[in-house]
């Protein structure tokens, strides 16, 4: 049975694409076989982040009916399966986003994991990726004016019947936790799942267009991604971060309940 995941934010800029790409890879550290699809149609994010070069068939290609989904899958060097979208204005004008959850629904039995990236807003694109997943993850930071948009955006994803299953907070600072871990459950009715501090190693990785998870493995963001694949498939991790660290501490926290 392959699950169905939609990576949602409201807010735009928060990590949805890197979140997207480095819990792909560390499902794929554990030994689960994923594909990532970008649903970011008419300003794609996957191509951009991960290098992939200009390839013959795209999600363009397959929403218009003229190819399979199974065509449009490409296996990323970092060892996760990649479904990228075109970067061209005539592509992203005639695009149907629509179509998405059925030309997915494709995908079922091939892989273990349907990652979806999703847009930014609530948009026609969003209602796509939303309609495309079983459950859905959203990624914030942990500052009011991107809970405010989570918020909206659990209420949209609850209303069309999907499951939330958490949030993820992004960019982390042992300085910017200002609004609790606590506060945030109760703002937004769901738990913390992940933790993902800010790290320049998302960077480096960004700049050598390939996953932090692959690229830096014992760095912080990645030992926070691996620790988010780990919850959600069952599976024991021991964080390879310092015990005196306040990352060891917040990831600890999330991890015993
Ligand atoms: N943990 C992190 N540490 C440092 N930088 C990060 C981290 N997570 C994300 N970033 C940076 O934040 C920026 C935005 O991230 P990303 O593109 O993943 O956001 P997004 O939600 O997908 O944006 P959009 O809404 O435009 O699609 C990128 O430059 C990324 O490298
Ligand atoms: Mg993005």
């Amino acid at each position: 049975m392959t699950r169905y995941i939609g990576i949602l934010s409201g807010k735009g800029g928060v990590g949805k694409t890197t979140s997207s790409i480095n819990l792909g890879s560390a499902l794929n550290y554990f030994d689960k076989d994923v594909t990532i699809v970008d649903g970011n149609l008419t300003t794609p994010n996957i191509g951009l982040h991960l290098g992939v070069p200009i390839v013959p068939i795209h999600l363009h290609h397959v929403l218009r009916g003229e190819n399979h989904i199974n065509e449009s899958v490409y296996l990323h060097p970092a060892g996760m399966k990649i479904v990228p979208a075109s970067l061209s204005l005539n592509d992203m004008k005639t695009t149907r986003p629509d179509r998405l959850p059925y030309v997915l629904g494709s995908l079922n039995g091939t892989t273990d994991f349907v990652i979806i990236d999703g847009p930014a807003g609530l948009g026609k694109e969003a209602l796509a990726a939303i309609a495309s997943s079983e459950e859905v993850i959203i990624v914030t930071n942990p500052e009011l004016p991107a809970i405010t948009d989570a918020l909206k955006t659990v209420k949209y994803c609850e209303e069309l019947g999907r499951k939330v299953i958490g949030i993820v907070l992004t960019r982390t600072k042992p300085d910017n936790l200002d609004i609790s871990l606590k506060n945030i459950e109760t703002i937004l009715e769901k738990p913390v799942i992940g933790i993902i501090p800010e790290d320049k190693s998302v960077r480096e990785a960004l700049t050598r267009k390939d996953a932090v998870v692959y690229t830096h493995p014992k760095s912080k963001a990645s030992v926070a991604y691996k620790m988010l694949a780990a919850g959600l498939i069952g599976r024991k991790y021991e964080p390879e971060v310092s015990e005196d660290s306040w990352l060891f501490k917040v990831l600890k926290k999330i991890r015993l309940r």
